[in-house]
């Protein structure tokens, strides 16, 4: 890790442990992007990338062309309006209505540490000496406004974090209309973008286009990140695999609106932006006041796509999850939605406890419906008191029972929203996020919460703390099943609308911080209808996010290997569920199912009182399964091995321990295939010298053998079968 600037030179220069950043200041006053890419121990000759000594050169040198060099210039941090027709980061407006900014360089810091963003999720270092930081300082004199632009690197990891804060040091009003948090301004070499994208049940595919001529994007209006899209985007260059290319990614730590955006522009050169939507965004910066965006991790792999996986799992291991289960087995849980959906009592989740504790399952997840008069879900969404005829004596009651059958404890809560049906909506109608005069929009038959509002996001927090002052509730999933509409709120004047849908998120965030601060041993588990709301901002706050409202094995694969590109296995909340498939029908193996979980945080979703006794008796192989993996899997190395999504035939992936001992190898055949053998593999991220055991069977392999040459999978008869493969490896 290092961080320094060299005067004679005009140049910054950011290394991690196998990357470098440099930035140049052309003409004094410019920030232009001039390398991002393998490490540099010797830069020399590398300022000439900035071609500054090519025309239309500097304003100094040629003013009369400065708007030809502002639509040439790589430019780290591009404001709006002044020459440079890109896609931009910076609009911000000002009392007389001029948008033109030119924040121009005005010095810089270089600190060991990496500031916390106010009221933000961000990554962090645990001693101050394991991070360093670059903070450029730009100024418009002409508005009054400051940018200060923040490129932190850590001492373990290749990711470069990027956030922006404006300051009005002016006396008059600035108004934000566009603040993004990250440009990467470089020479297109022909390369692909690569998103996620998908829809409910069906989130975060891996999707990749060409980048033509012109402007390619995925973003979020929705209030939140998305089932649709993700708040992640690549450039690859052409052929990049698993382990070979070049990969430039950039992923935002935020959990609202996003737009990410490439633009392949008239010079060869793409600019790839990401930050806060600017659709419905106005930000009123008063003088004096600041402004502090939310942060970008970027990440550059010279080995591909693997490499890029593994540069996020660990940075997020180690500098993003705060929780207390984060290097801890989660306790095995089985949640109630699917066994009964909103039809239970105190006697039916007893009787799924009971059997539950017999089969190795450590605790009861109690679901949706056990508040209000909640039967359907178009009730009592707000109502946070127990429905005491479902659940005679109350919360505690239930909790005790559970208990005492052994079983730790955890409920479902939906703390955003408000149903019309509420004692809360008829108390307080206002405080829906709503338009005075117009129907608001309903969904799920449910309004959300103005958690712009102090007083709202007081509220809920009492109710919730109160329910969980009640009885020793272990666990929380926390839902989000309606996406933002109508965003108006009564608690700020007209002109402060376009801040609602950003403070509703930091609103979500605050009231997070307290849960945690106040119940610090508290499982936390982030859920919004499925995965809409799976994204590094709310990593910071759960250790784990429900991955999708398809637990299908089959489907899960193609979500969870997109969910794994970006997120360690351990905070992907993944169940065996019943078949057929409640979302999509399909039977597939019990085995299946608990291997495909078991590349999450691993639990159930099922009535455990009316499957067969064959399946309960796998659920006591599974649970023990569990145990023997989930520390590999939650801590080891991931590396994808095949794709169904590109061979249509089968899925693999390994996850192989730090000192490279411990290797497990998940194999699924989706589609058997007629007069086959055997199929070979190639294990990755193995000791080459080292001997492997396989556990079934005792065979011996060499690391090369493995790795170069392949291990033999057995062809097996039907479709969506699948097999576990566990190797340690031994003294030769
Ligand atoms: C969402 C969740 C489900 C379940 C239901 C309850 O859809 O993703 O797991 O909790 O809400 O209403």
């Amino acid at each position: 890790m290092r961080v320094e600037y060299n005067e004679k030179e005009n140049i910054f220069q950011l290394d991690t442990k196998t990357t470098s950043y440099l930035i140049g200041i052309a003409d004094h006053k410019y920030i232009g992007h001039i390398y991002y890419g393998k490490k540099l121990a010797d830069r020399r000759g590398i300022g000439a990338l900035l071609r500054t000594e090519e025309p239309p050169y500097v304003p100094s040198q040629n003013l009369r062309e400065k708007c030809s060099f502002m639509d040439t210039f790589p430019m780290e941090y591009p404001a709006w309006g002044v020459g440079d027709y890109r896609e931009s980061c910076l609009m911000v407006r000002t009392e007389e209505g001029h948008r033109a900014c030119e924040p121009v360089y005005a010095g810089y810091r270089i600190f060991d540490g990496k500031p916390q963003l106010d009221g933000l999720p961000s990554t962090f270092p645990t001693e101050e000496n394991e991070a360093k930081t670059l903070e450029i300082v730009c100024t418009d004199a002409c508005i009054g406004l400051k940018v200060l632009l923040r490129y932190s690197v850590f001492e373990d990891s290749d990711a470069v974090i990027r956030s922006v804060t404006l300051i009005n040091e002016g006396d008059k009003t600035l108004y934000i209309e566009k603040v993004l948090s990250a440009c990467l301004d470089m020479d297109n070499e022909d390369f692909e973008l690569l998103t996620l994208s998908g829809s409910w049940a069906r989130e975060r595919h891996m999707t990749s286009c060409p980048v033509t001529c012109g402007k390619h994007g995925v973003s979020s209006v929705r209030g939140e990140s998305s089932h649709q899209e993700h708040p992640f985007m690549a450039l690859t260059a052409p052929g990049t695999t698993q382990d070979y290319g070049a990969v430039y990614a950039m992923h935002f730590v935020y959990s609202g609106n996003f737009m990410a955006m490439a633009e392949a522009g008239q010079f060869d050169s793409v600019r790839m932006v990401m930050g806060i939507h600017p659709e419905g965004f106005e930000w009123v910066l008063m003088p004096g006041a600041s402004f502090v965006a939310p942060e970008v991790v970027c990440v550059y792999s010279d080995e591909g796509l693997g490499k890029m996986s593994r540069t996020f799992h660990d940075l997020y291991r180690e500098h993003l999850i705060r929780s207390p289960y984060l290097h801890k087995n989660r306790p095995i849980l089985i949640n109630n939605w699917e066994a009964t959906y909103f039809d239970f009592n105190t006697e039916k989740l007893v009787d799924i406890a009971r059997e539950a504790k017999k089969a190795g399952i450590e605790m009861l997840v109690m679901d949706d419906g056990w508040f209000g008069h909640r039967n359907s879900d178009d009730s009592s969404l707000g109502d946070w008191i127990v429905n005491e005829e479902k659940l005679p004596g109350g919360l505690k009651a239930l909790v005790d029972r559970v208990k005492s059958e052994g079983l730790m404890f955890g409920l479902w809560m939906e703390p955003e929203m408000i149903s019309p049906d509420s004692k809360l909506y008829r108390a307080h109608p206002d405080w829906a996020l709503h338009i005075p005069g117009r129907t608001g929009t309903l969904s799920r038959c449910q309004y959300v919460l103005d958690l712009s509002r102090p007083e709202v996001v007081d509220y809920v927090y009492e109710r919730i703390a109160t329910i969980l002052r009640s009885a020793d509730i272990d666990y929380v999933k926390w839902d989000m099943n309606r996406q933002l509409s109508d965003v108006g709120s009564l608690g700020f004047p007209s002109g402060q609308q376009g801040e609602i849908f950003h403070r509703y998120v930091l609103g979500v965030y605050a009231l997070q911080e307290r849960l945690i601060s106040e119940f610090p041993r508290l499982l936390l588990e982030n859920c919004s209808g499925g995965g809409a709301r799976f994204d590094p901002g709310m990593l910071y706050y759960s250790p784990q996010i429900w991955c999708s409202d398809d637990t299908d094995a089959i489907e899960r694969l193609a979500i969870q290997e997109g969910t794994a590109l970006l997120y360690p296995l351990c905070c992907m909340g993944a169940h065996v569920s019943d078949c057929p498939n409640h979302t999509v029908g399909r039977m597939t193996p019990f085995a299946t199912r608990g291997h495909v979980a078991l590349a999450g945080t691993f639990g159930y979703e099922l009535d455990i009182t009316k499957i067969s006794e064959s399946d309960r008796e796998q659920i006591k192989e599974q649970t023990l399964m569990y145990h023997k993996y989930h520390p590999l899997v939650r801590e080891g190395d991931y590396y994808r091995i095949a794709s169904w999504q590109h061979n249509h035939l089968y899925d693999c992936w390994e996850v192989v321990s730090s000192n490279r001992r411990e290797v497990l190898l998940t194999y699924v055949q989706v589609l058997a295939q007629a007069n086959f053998k055997s199929r070979k593999l190639r294990l990755k991220g193995l000791d080459p010298n080292g001997l492997y055991r396989l556990e079934e069977n005792g065979a011996l392999y060499s690391g090369q053998v493995l790795m170069s040459a392949g291990f033999l999978v057995k062809r097996s008869f039907g479709d969506f079968v699948s097999h576990l493969f566990h190797f340690e490896q031994v003294e030769a």
